[in-house]
């Protein structure tokens, strides 16, 4: 037997081990900071994605926007560029899916087990399915939670607010929202937010307190507002083509990960941002005020409205569907 064929098989072979040993990589991109519910549980599903397939699969995170801002994410997981991200719910609608800016509604949820009702339940799940014509395969909710407002004035009323530049998400609900307490709404990427508050390009914004900690939102706001007047929440998502050419042991083992890495971050979100808010509070840098019932009526006055204006654009039913099943 001549050596040629011989050294063949042998390259052959080495090749496709190292080709079977090439570990699966996962790039997880997102815009907040590590020691956030969301920064935690990326990490979580890492170490648990990689135990489960022993190794075949690697999960590379990358928090801070490092890799991509809020618009070029969802572009970046349509072109295959990362596998995985966690967006906020209310950045869905720039891609085609408005109705996720259900969730951006002023009082929708009026609590967790509200919320939990709509995203654990047929309603959640629908929403998920219609990402698919996107190229995109919902996996999971993960919670953050009700958010403050802040500026550089007290935000007692909606009086407050009028002629104030506020940042918001790229959601025309949270637009329809800062307009109806008088407010000139403006569209920023989570990373640029806090430049934008300490050079005054805007006034002020809204976010968990969770987020707005970790970014030091707060060092350059002197009042924060405990309003709960809308809830921030994200959905996991892949690229679909990645996630079905995953062989199926592979998937299973990642669906059990995201789904322990789901259970964790659900149990530290509302403990994270309540320790965020006494941080905030503990600073002495911003005053923290809680409304009185009387000042909540009236931002519910001002701001339930929007539940309405937005029936054309997210759709009456579902917004009704929501509040049937939040009421439960
Ligand atoms: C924001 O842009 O304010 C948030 O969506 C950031 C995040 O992902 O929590």
């Amino acid at each position: 037997m001549t050596l040629k064929p011989l050294l063949a098989a042998l390259c052959a072979a080495a090749s496709l081990s190292a080709f079977a040993q090439a570990p699966i990589v996962i790039k997880f991109s997102h815009v907040v900071a590590p020691d956030t519910p969301k920064g935690q549980a990326a990490e979580r599903f890492k170490m648990l994605a990689e135990k489960a397939t022993k190794g075949q699969v690697k999960v590379e995170v990358y928090p801070n926007s490092q890799l991509y801002k809020d618009k070029e994410e969802l572009e970046a997981l349509q072109l295959g560029a990362v596998q995985m991200l966690a967006p906020s719910l209310a950045k869905f609608g720039p891609l085609g899916v408005k109705e996720f800016e259900a969730f951006d509604l002023p009082y929708i949820f009026p609590t967790k087990t509200a919320l939990y009702n709509v995203t654990e339940g047929a309603i959640g799940k629908g929403l998920l399915k219609k990402l698919e014509t996107k190229g995109i395969t919902g996996l999971a909710y993960w919670d953050n939670g009700f958010k403050v407002m802040s500026a550089n004035k007290p935000l007692r009323a909606p009086a407050d607010f009028k002629g104030l530049k506020m940042r918001i998400q790229a959601s025309k609900v949270l637009d329809a929202q800062m307009r109806a307490l008088g407010a000139a709404p403006q569209v920023l990427a989570f990373s640029e937010v806090y430049s934008a508050l300490s050079t005054g390009v805007v006034d002020g914004t809204e976010n968990p307190p969770s987020n707005m900690y970790t970014q030091k939102m707060h060092e350059v706001q002197k009042h924060v507002t405990v309003s709960n007047h809308g809830y921030l929440g994200y959905a996991v998502i892949v690229n679909k083509k990645f996630w079905d050419g995953l062989p199926a042991d592979i998937r299973g083992a990642l669906e059990t990960a995201m789904r322990d890495a789901t259970t964790f971050e659900k149990a530290i979100a509302q403990r994270d941002n309540d320790l965020a808010l006494e941080a905030i509070r503990k600073s002495g840098k911003t005053e923290v005020v809680n409304l009185s019932a009387k000042e909540q009526a009236e931002w519910r006055r001002v701001l339930l409205p929007v539940q309405t204006d937005m029936e054309g654009r997210i759709g009456k039913d579902l917004i009704q569907a929501i509040n049937r099943e939040a009421a439960k």
